[in-house]
């Protein structure tokens, strides 16, 4: 089977970051046909200027535009910040999102999770991040929706994830992520169960 090649970032700079560790799960526990890497200079982007976006930007910048798009979909993993998407990350879409006609990010296959502590799982934040990605005209995955609520029950203590449940939504979606990138799904799928 053809390989797609998955950038995974993390919304999250915290070492001990469910986020990050719900990715990291995702490279271990990945489909058939899907490899992932992590990017992992997230805290090196600086706070977007448009002075400083010009034909050399940043270099962080320069590699994380390059890194977007070089792969062939993303994989984002979003804590909620008060209701919406960490400013950390906002701000690497916005640098990512320039120039708005022929950005990385532009048609760009992506597929969206988050974990929280409490009851909603990061609902509102992917809601948040799903309408940053209407302007970039991204191809969000729309389902299975993979929203790891109460998850601190659903790690063990070297931060692995453990919850059957959550693996198996998980590559489902990474599975509809491969399958739209190799153009074999002509339309969203319906329901949870893929
Ligand atoms: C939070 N947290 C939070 N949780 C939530 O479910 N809804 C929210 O609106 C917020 N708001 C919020 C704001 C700020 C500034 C912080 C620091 C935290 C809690 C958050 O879900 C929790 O800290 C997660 O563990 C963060 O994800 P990582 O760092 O573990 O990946």
């Amino acid at each position: 089977m053809t390989e797609v090649n998955i950038l995974a970032i993390s919304g999250s700079l915290r070492t001990g970051s469910t986020n990050t560790a719900l990715l990291r799960a995702a490279q271990k526990h990945a489909p058939s046909g899907v490899s992932i890497s992590l990017y992992e200079n997230l805290g090196a982007i600086p706070l977007y200027n448009g002075d400083l976006d010009t034909d050399s930007p940043p270099t962080a910048v320069e590699e994380l535009r390059a890194a977007i798009a070089e792969a062939d979909g993303l994989l984002i993993a979003t804590p909620e910040y008060n209701y919406s998407i960490p400013g950390v990350l906002k701000n690497a879409l916005d640098w990512a999102s320039r120039p708005a006609q022929s950005s990385a990010l532009l048609h760009k296959h992506v597929a969206i999770l988050g974990a929280a502590p409490g009851n909603f799982g990061t609902v509102r934040a992917q809601l948040a991040l799903r309408q940053v990605f209407l302007w970039t005209q991204s191809k969000v995955v729309v389902r299975p929706e993979v929203l790891v609520f109460n998850c601190a029950q659903r790690f063990d203590e070297a931060d692995n994830l453990t919850d059957e449940t959550t693996i198996e939504l998980m590559r489902e979606q990474l599975t509809v992520l491969r399958d739209q990138i190799l153009g074999s799904v002509s339309s969203p799928h319906t329901s949870h169960s893929g």
